[in-house]
């Protein structure tokens, strides 16, 4: 199975904003460890980030080609009906992710439009998120598959 790791905006600054919420492992750390995954679960791992919401889009549509996608939308999760509509267009499971537990925080991080249209939906559990997000999207996979 291929499976595309999306991260929205600001996520290339991981490892150094706001370590309380974040933690301190780099984007180029998290995509490592998903890579080092996959590799273990017989995936085959595409990694993207971007800041722009249109570009997002683009990889959303690409993802129609593959077999899942883990995406972290970031701030676009609160607002971004464009990008839940890409999800909701393709038929590629895609499992939502959020480092730092948004429902502990500011009002405005209690609402996600893209996550009725998600697979799943995981938060606060770190970066360890993006590796529970691809467990779920394979084993997706494999129900589909058998
Ligand atoms: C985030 C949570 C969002 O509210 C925030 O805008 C982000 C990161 C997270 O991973 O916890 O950029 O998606």
């Amino acid at each position: 199975p291929r499976v595309l790791l999306l991260n929205g905006p600001n996520l290339n600054l991981l490892g150094s904003r706001d370590p309380r919420q974040y933690g301190t492992l780099t984007l180029e750390g998290v995509e490592e460890r998903f890579r080092v995954l996959g590799a273990e679960l017989g995936a085959e791992v595409e990694c993207a980030q971007s800041n722009h919401e249109g570009v997002l889009v683009e990889h959303i549509h690409r993802a129609r080609r593959l077999d899942g996608v883990v995406f972290n939308p970031g701030a676009f999760a609160h607002y971004s009906i464009a990008l839940r509509d890409a999800v909701e267009a393709v038929d590629t499971p895609c499992v939502e992710v959020h480092i730092s537990n948004v429902y502990a925080r500011e009002a405005f991080r209690h609402t996600s439009v893209t996550a009725p249209v998600a697979q799943g939906y995981i938060a606060g559990c770190g970066p360890t998120g993006y590796e529970l997000g691809l467990r779920a999207v394979l084993a997706r996979v494999a129900e589909r598959r058998a």
